[in-house]
């Protein structure tokens, strides 16, 4: 007993803290909010300060050891690290699980299809974690296989990684595998503050979860977003009796481990190529970077029968997607001027094919980074193309460097308008502040009126723009609709035909909604989605030229930047003009009927979300709602009118049961959504 805490409470909240953890990180079902999560941990740490004899390693405040380490020691792995053979194609695909029938047949097992266990490649490093009596002893990484590196305090930093296993009923010797990676969004974020302090930016996230692992400060590794999914177990003592590899996977879920979740079992070689393609479709918008899938035989005994050739299984294949990066040279760096006069360094490269794409041009980013990459005319690069994003110069191969090279100076001045270029505080770009009255600024933006998702001008491609601009013909996005045949048909390789064509496509614009009207300004920020919301949830123009920020950030997903952004934009005297004259051409829109607010169809309805959702993701089932007319909010309780349960659902679920509050599903929401529309 201490004054304030009892050893049982103190147990008990570590206990549920780790419990916590295991709903945010494993099953992805936060349970409380983090500044709840926060709270519970300051009242740990206050405890543990008054009984630090109370303290335990697998208190989460153990998780960063306050000393570097001198070097890292060797570890000799148990179990080898093996590592994978290759298929290159959907033939090797179908030869590699012919091979195994063959295998299978030969020891005389019987099957129809065989069946695998599918999981993404992760692309970073392979780690082995050992729980002895439930207690994470050791991290080690995979080395060459039969030796890596003690890597224990390290790991230990990383929050998804349990320092005890749940529950009761573990082995006492438990060695998992799994592969640790900086998700890509952590990797941007550090990767911006790494350069704003001066500190090493990574080329890609794979380096930078290297990079941190190899840290010889775990206070440093502490600040890395790193995270971990578990895809096999090495020791296990005693044995389990489990007869399968998913089987197996769900079990180390169940320890509390992370398993990646876009693992299936699939039915043989045509199972297996339907899951590359949709994994692969998947590819650009994960938070992860993949290399590929892999293929693993799913029945352990048949793993057996099967066993190795030298160092890899025959039981299991990589089948690797194109690489993302590549190399070329650097025949040029111009800049550019984008729609927001932000101007944007740009490399002119030698074609390269990038993950089955020909590139020809890569993004710099802007001056900062073209100085910390040193990236110079002639210069032989690495690019990477990962995701959806742009391509860009990742590296400068330095050994590749002809004599004679310059270093690249960004222009002081637009390079379209000469207007003198100025750098926000706080912003990585330099601008062109001339806003339409820059030939490069109105050419964009009026490219992006017209656009599809605009006003969609039919006819009016950017070649026209461009020549229109030019000369002098058009100053405003207004100065489309005053526009003559004959001033159309004197352009070049402009024909009286097309000319017509044009001038009717304008026309017919001007019959529009307020969403697009909404989108075709160009508002920094607000895209399709945003401008939908403003015109569907303030109705009118006038309403959204007057929301303040208060109004503005109450919609569904408007904060506080776009709030702002959308506010400075109403508020330029210029802006306003543009407006008032395209009104003034007569574009015009429907009404948008001020339905009656009671009419929504979850109107004032408080709607709670819990669990892993399949159809939605959460921030889209959130926004759904919201549009519906409900009130989401985050702990259930007797104002709650709806909970909406996903797979493995908790304790939410369980209050709703008690609190007999209806439980719904994504389907209710989807009909819910077909219903309105
Ligand atoms: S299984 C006996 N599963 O790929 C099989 N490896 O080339 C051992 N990797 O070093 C590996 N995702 O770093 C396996 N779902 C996955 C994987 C995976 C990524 C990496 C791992 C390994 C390398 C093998």
């Amino acid at each position: 007993m201490t004054g304030q805490f009892t050893r049982t409470e103190y147990l008990q909240l570590k206990k549920h803290l780790n419990e916590l953890a295991y709903n945010y990180y494993v099953l992805d079902e936060p349970q409380i909010a983090d500044a709840e999560y926060d709270q519970l941990y300051q009242r740990l740490l206050r405890i543990e300060q008054q009984q630090p004899d109370w303290v335990s390693p697998d208190s989460p405040s153990q998780r960063v050891a306050d000393q570097p380490l001198s070097k890292f020691q060797q570890v000799k792995h148990a179990m080898p690290m093996l590592s994978l053979g290759n298929v290159f194609s959907a033939d090797e695909l179908v030869d590699f699980v012919e091979r195994i029938g063959h295998l299978l047949l030969k020891s005389e097992q019987s099957y129809n299809d065989i069946e695998f266990s599918a999981e993404p490649k992760l692309d970073g490093l392979a780690v082995s974690l050992r729980y002895e009596k439930g207690h994470l002893v050791q991290a080690a990484t995979r080395g060459d296989g039969a030796a890596g590196e003690d890597i224990t305090a390290n790991i230990k930093t990383i929050a998804s990684i349990p320092l005890v296993l749940r529950g009761e009923n573990h082995p006492d010797v438990f060695e998992v595998r799994g592969e640790v990676v900086m998700p890509r969004d952590g990797f941007k974020k550090y990767n911006q503050w790494a350069l704003a302090n001066e500190e090493k930016a990574f080329a890609n996230p794979r380096n930078a979860a290297a990079g941190s692992l190899r840290q010889l400060d775990p206070r440093k590794t502490a600040q890395r977003p790193l995270a971990f999914y578990a895809y096999s177990v090495g020791v296990v003592e005693p044995d389990h009796d489990i007869s399968s590899h998913s089987e197996v996977l769900d079990w180390v879920k169940s320890l509390g481990l992370p398993v990646n979740q876009l693992n299936r079992v699939v039915d043989g070689a045509a199972g297996c190529a339907e899951f590359y393609q949709l994994v692969g479709g998947l590819r650009p918008t994960l938070n992860f970077d993949i290399d590929g899938v892999v293929y693993k035989v799913n029945n352990l005994a048949w793993q057996e029968i099967l066993g190795f050739v030298t160092k890899a299984p025959r039981w299991a294949t990589a089948h690797k997607f194109p690489a993302e990066e590549a190399t070329t040279v650097v025949e040029k760096i111009d800049v550019q001027v984008g729609r927001t006069g932000s101007i944007t360094p740009v490399a002119r490269l030698k074609a390269v094919d990038v993950g089955g794409v020909t590139v020809t041009n890569a993004t710099l980013h802007n001056e900062d980074e073209v100085k910390r990459k040193d990236v110079r005319v002639g210069d032989t690069v690495f690019v990477r193309r990962a995701g959806d994003v742009i391509p860009e110069v990742v590296k400068v191969v330095e050994s590749k460097r002809p004599p004679n090279t310059s270093t690249f100076q960004m222009p002081s001045n637009c390079p379209v308008c000469e207007t003198k270029l100025v750098r926000v505080e706080g912003e990585a770009v330099l601008r062109c502040s001339a806003g339409l009255s820059c030939d490069a600024q109105l050419k964009e933006g009026i490219k992006h009126f017209a656009s599809r998702k605009g006003m969609d001008i039919e006819g009016l491609g950017d070649k026209l723009v461009d020549q229109l601009v030019d000369a002098g013909l058009v100053k405003t996005p207004a100065d489309l609709y005053n526009l003559s045949e004959s001033q159309v048909a004197g352009l070049e390789r402009m024909a009286q035909k097309s000319a017509q064509n044009l001038l009717t496509g304008i026309k017919v614009s001007k019959e529009t909604t307020l969403a697009r009207f909404v989108y075709s300004l160009g508002i920094r920020e607000v895209g399709e989605a945003t401008s939908l919301t403003l015109a569907e949830q303030l109705k009118t123009l006038d309403a959204i030229m007057q929301a303040d920020d208060e109004v503005l950030q109450n919609l569904p997903d408007i904060g506080v930047v776009v709030a702002k952004k959308i506010n400075s934009y109403f508020a330029e005297v210029n802006n306003q003009e543009v407006i008032n004259q395209l009104l003034s051409v007569g574009i015009n829109w429907p009404e948008i009927e001020t339905a009656d607010e009671e009419s929504l169809l979850l109107q004032n309805k408080v709607v709670v979300l819990t669990g892993k959702l399949s159809i939605f993701t959460r921030a889209d089932a959130k926004s759904k709602l919201q549009k519906l007319g409900a009130k989401v909010t985050s702990s259930v309780s007797n104002k709650t009118d709806y909970v909406l349960a996903g797979e493995n659902a908790g304790s939410k679920l369980t209050k709703a049961q008690d609190l007999n509050i209806p439980v719904v599903n994504e389907s209710w929401l989807q009909n819910l959504i077909v219903a309105e529309s």
